[in-house]
């Protein structure tokens, strides 16, 4: 109605650059835009009032993407109308409408597949998640948990809850390559031979090359980055390749970060838990070795914050009910964390 009373009233007022009429130009851009911002602005008040999220943050969100296409598809809707006027067959205007509808119908049909495909995609890479998760409790709550710390500093580095989230999805999985090692050795206390070490350490090759088949079709690099180089050190000292400083992707570095921080603070058998101050000390001391300065600096900002992460025990208390208690024993299993398998003491978890 609002969009129409904008059409309305550029077909009725022209408006002039010198001799060039803008009206009708103006006109259904502004009426498109009129109809996104009472369509959707609604619908933001609506959620705003319901989980207390910022009005702007919410439109921007879900709705901010539509503004290029309304724009765009406004000449589609001054084609139509125009076509209304023309008519082509029985001196019907809906004809020539419909004649321009089929191939527009067509290609909704098609992208409504493609975003089929892509769902179809993820809810098989959550299936993946949770075959590996199931293997134990202590997994999961160790992925998770990483996860999440993964996720908060995403958001405090992009404030792009959208990377966040893939960011979050890519942690979720980032020892998927876990599952192509023999489990006796996963679950081996005490020292490993050098060989062993490098079949554990192939984990982060081997994760990249479980997901390779689905690369092509539709898989974030992201996710692939993260698997591949999320025990890769600032200094060049971590694997598979030895990069270094910026030459390992943004993502795989949060990962890693978080990755030794819920290593550090889960108990082993050979040695008991660092408390979370312990921890955040020697991720600092090892900033510039094993860890980007500038994520250690943001996850000091977040750690000081006191998130539901930082205390190994209050995340696991708040996850009780999926996670029993009984995983935090100092007996229970490794194979959740990379850390005593390095053949350094200090390549994960310091
Ligand atoms: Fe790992």
């Amino acid at each position: 109605m609002a969009a129409a009373l904008v059409w309305q009233f550029f077909q009725a007022n022209s408006l002039l650059l010198r001799t060039l009429d803008l009206s009708t130009g103006v006109g259904i851009g502004l009426a498109a835009m009129t109809l996104l911002l009472v369509n959707t602005s609604l619908v933001s008040l609506a959620i705003h009032l319901a989980n207390g999220t910022p009005l702007r943050e919410v439109w921007r969100k879900n709705f901010g993407w539509l503004t290029v296409s309304y724009f765009l598809l406004s000449a589609l809707a001054l084609l139509l109308a125009r076509a209304y006027e023309t008519p082509l067959l029985g001196g019907w205007g809906g004809w020539t409408v419909l004649f321009f509808l089929i191939p527009l119908y067509y290609s909704r049909f098609y992208w409504d597949e493609k975003v089929r495909l892509e769902q179809a995609f993820d809810a098989t890479l959550e299936v993946l998640m949770h075959a590996f998760e199931a293997k134990e409790p202590e997994t999961r709550l160790h992925s998770e948990r990483v996860a999440d710390i993964a996720r908060d500093l995403a958001r405090a580095l992009y404030k792009d809850e959208a990377k966040a989230q893939d960011i979050y999805r890519a942690a979720r999985l980032h020892d998927i390559g876990k599952i192509a090692i023999p489990e006796p050795l996963l679950l081996k206390p005490g020292n490993l031979t050098p060989a062993e070490y490098g079949l554990i350490q192939s984990h982060t090759t081997k994760g990249a090359e479980l997901l390779s088949p689905a690369r092509k079709v539709a898989f974030d690099p992201l996710v692939y980055n993260v698997l591949l180089y999320h025990h890769e050190r600032w200094d060049g000292r971590g694997y598979p390749r030895g990069l270094a400083g910026h030459e390992i992707p943004e993502e795989a570095r949060i990962v890693g970060l978080a990755d030794a921080y819920e290593a550090m603070t889960a108990p082993r058998p050979y040695r008991e838990a660092k408390t979370p101050e312990e921890a955040l000390r020697e991720i600092q001391e090892l900033s510039g070795h094993q860890f980007d300065p500038r994520l250690v600096e943001a996850f000091t900002e977040l750690w000081k914050e006191n998130p539901i992460w930082r205390d190994r025990q209050a995340y696991l208390a708040a996850k009780e009910g999926s996670v029993s208690a009984s995983t935090s024993s100092p007996h229970s299993s490794d194979s959740a964390s990379p850390s005593p398998w390095e053949p350094g003491s200090r390549t994960s978890e310091g």
